[in-house]
C-alpha cells in the first residue's frame, strides 16, 4: 500500500499482563514484568500496556511506577471505570489510559466497554483523565452505537475490540473484519484516533494491520505465549515485522 493511504507506522502496544500471571503463579518476584518492558522497547515495541484489575490478578499497584522508571515507551493503563482506578492513574499520569469493562453489566454483547449505556458514569472519568493530560481511550466493540457514544464523551481514542473477529471463523470471520474497518473508518471520520486488539496472533493480525485508519494494535497473550518457546525478541520481532508487511 501506499505511504499516502498509510502515513503514519501503525504502533505496537506490547501487553505485558501474562508476564505478571506467571510470576505471581508462585508469589515471588520471577518473571518480572518490568524486565519485560525493558527488554521490549529494544526488540521495536511502541508501547507498553498494563491492566491493573480490582483484583490484582496479574499487575499489581507496585509495578506500575516501576514500569514507568524501566522504559521511556508510553504507558497505557488499561483500567476499569473506577474511582479508585481514577486516583491511580492521576497519581501515576500514564501516557495514556484505556477504560475497558471489567464487570458483566459494563460489558455490551461484544463484550467491549458499553460507553453508550455507562455514559453518565463515564463523564466525569473521562474528563478527569483529559484534564490531567492522559490519552483517554475507550475499549469497545467495532459498533456505531459505541463511536457515538465515544463522540459524545469526547474521547480522543477508541480501541476496536478484536475478539470476535479472532474467534470467528470463514465468512463470520470477514463479516467482522468489516465492521472493524468501517468502524475504525467512522471513528477517524470524525475526528476519534482507532486503535485496536485483544486475541491477535501472527495468524490473524494482517488483516487488521491492513486497516489504513488504525494507529495502534495492542497485544499480549500470543506474544507471552509465544516468548515460552521462542523468546520475547523473537515474538515481538515477528508480529512487528508482519504488521509492517500489511501496510
Ligand atoms: N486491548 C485491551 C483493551 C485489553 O484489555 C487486552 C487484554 O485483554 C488486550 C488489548 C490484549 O489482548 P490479548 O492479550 O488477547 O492480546
Amino acid at each position: 500500500m501506499s505511504a499516502l493511504l498509510h502515513p503514519a507506522r501503525l504502533r505496537l502496544g506490547v501487553n505485558i499482563d501474562h508476564v505478571a500471571t506467571i510470576r505471581n503463579a508462585r508469589g515471588g518476584e520471577h518473571p518480572d514484568p518490568v524486565r519485560a518492558a525493558a527488554l521490549i522497547a529494544q526488540y521495536g515495541g511502541d508501547g507498553i500496556t498494563a491492566h491493573l484489575r480490582e483484583d490484582r490478578r496479574h499487575i499489581r499497584d507496585e509495578d506500575l511506577a516501576r514500569i514507568q522508571a524501566a522504559t521511556d515507551l508510553p504507558l497505557n493503563l488499561e483500567m476499569a471505570a473506577t474511582d479508585e482506578m481514577l486516583a491511580i492513574a492521576l497519581r501515576h499520569k500514564p501516557h495514556a489510559a484505556c477504560i475497558v469493562p471489567e464487570r458483566r453489566e459494563e460489558r455490551t454483547t461484544e463484550g467491549g466497554l458499553d460507553a453508550a449505556g455507562q455514559h453518565n458514569r463515564l463523564v466525569p472519568i473521562v474528563s478527569a483523565l483529559r484534564d490531567a493530560g492522559i490519552r483517554v481511550s475507550l475499549f469497545i466493540a467495532p459498533d456505531e452505537r459505541q463511536i457515538e457514544a465515544a463522540m459524545r464523551l469526547g474521547a480522543p481514542v477508541v480501541e476496536l475490540h478484536t475478539g470476535e473477529y479472532a474467534h470467528a471463523e470463514g465468512e463470520d470471520r470477514s463479516r467482522e473484519l468489516r465492521r472493524i474497518a468501517d468502524m475504525a473508518a467512522l471513528a477517524a471520520k470524525n475526528g476519534i484516533e482507532p486503535h485496536a486488539g485483544h486475541g491477535l496472533t501472527y495468524d490473524n493480525v494482517q488483516p487488521i494491520a491492513a486497516i489504513p485508519q488504525l494507529a495502534e494494535l495492542n497485544i499480549g497473550h500470543y506474544l507471552i505465549g509465544e516468548a515460552i518457546f521462542c523468546g520475547l525478541e523473537t515474538s515481538v520481532r515477528r508480529m512487528r515485522e508482519l504488521m509492517d508487511a500489511a501496510r
